[in-house]
């Protein structure tokens, strides 16, 4: 498709098919476990407490969202989709202190100057152009106050598992007609330098950039106000709180190899009943199994649990 908005309203079309979109699962037990990871994450990196407004830019369901709004002021869900947050509203109806705003492709238009003490966007920057990732970030540093903080992904080109991810998109197009424009909500990669340079442009001070794992991801600061040396040396110290663990990128590699290199989903499941891993398995685990699921007529049938 050539339009952000069409694509994600008919992926969100149902609420399965939105819950499908945002992280792979239709179940929302998963979805609790991985939102709970990206939220200990975000909260550690933007330091999140309760007097702090927070924008999530492209909400979706509001997976991460609906578990950060008890604990802050208020939770605002931008997102491109209509669909998407109709999906989150219906989700979150019993939090007070959220509010929804639908998108206009590239801007945050409809929200004021400086109306947020922090922002954060996740697996988002991942399906849009580079421009459009970057015209984001000139909005980010708009609607953020200064010397406010921001924390987002995208998927990283130069770690192992993330060139592997990449390989994945590029042998889709080896034979493709190039005469069709490819679609813009497809996956994107970037370096942390191509990061660095967009945020610096953008308005920002790189607090910390992570970049062992799939992921790129950032910690910055809004310029115009705040020590930025006392904020870089907080993230810094949070740093393992927020990056992707080792366990993650191993794991997240093992669902690579097994949707796409014919690895056995019995072998990929035998390590993940291997809890004495570390904390990321049962995540894991449930994820994989929802996604055996939706694969049975290629991987056979999946456990019952
Ligand atoms: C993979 S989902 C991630 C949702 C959410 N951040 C999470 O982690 O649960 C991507 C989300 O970004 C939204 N999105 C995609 N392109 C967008 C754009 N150009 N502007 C705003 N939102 C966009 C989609 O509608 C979708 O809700």
């Amino acid at each position: 498709m050539q339009n952000y908005k069409d694509f994600w309203d008919d992926k969100a079309s149902t609420t399965t098919g939105a819950f499908i979109a945002v992280d792979g699962s239709a179940n929302e037990q998963v979805l609790a476990l991985t939102g709970a990871y990206s939220a200990r994450q975000i909260t550690a990196a933007l330091d999140l407490g309760r007097a702090d407004r927070v924008l999530e830019l492209g909400c979706g369901v509001g997976r991460i969202g609906g578990l950060l709004a008890p604990g802050i002021a208020h939770w605002e869900g931008a997102d491109i989709s209509a669909n998407m947050l109709g999906v989150a509203r219906k989700r979150l109806a019993a939090q007070a202190n959220v509010g929804f705003t639908e998108l206009v492709r590239t801007s945050l238009r409809p929200l004021p100057d400086a109306g947020f003490d922090k922002a954060y966007s996740v697996a988002v920057f991942i399906h849009m152009d580079k421009e459009d990732f970057y015209l984001y970030l000139e909005e980010l540093a708009r609607v953020v106050k200064p010397g406010g903080l921001v924390y987002f992904d995208t998927w990283n080109l130069v770690s192992r598992v993330g060139w592997r991810r990449f390989a994945i998109e590029a042998a889709q197009y080896r034979s493709a007609d190039f005469s069709v424009r490819k679609d813009v909500a497809r996956n994107q990669f970037s370096t942390p330098d191509e990061v660095r340079a967009f945020l610096e442009h953008a308005g920002f001070e790189v607090l910390l950039i992570l970049a062992d794992s799939p992921w790129v991801q950032v910690v910055a600061q809004r310029r115009g106000a705040g020590d930025v040396a006392v904020q870089r040396e907080r993230v810094n110290a949070l740093a393992k709180r927020i990056a992707y663990t080792p366990l993650w990128t191993e794991l997240f590699d093992t669902l690579l190899k097994v949707t796409t290199e014919g690895m056995s989903p019995h072998d990929a499941l035998a390590m993940m009943n291997d809890a004495s891993l570390g904390d990321e398995v049962p995540m894991f685990r449930a994820w994989f199994i929802e996604m055996w699921r939706a694969n049975e007529t290629n991987w056979g049938k999946a456990p019952a649990n």
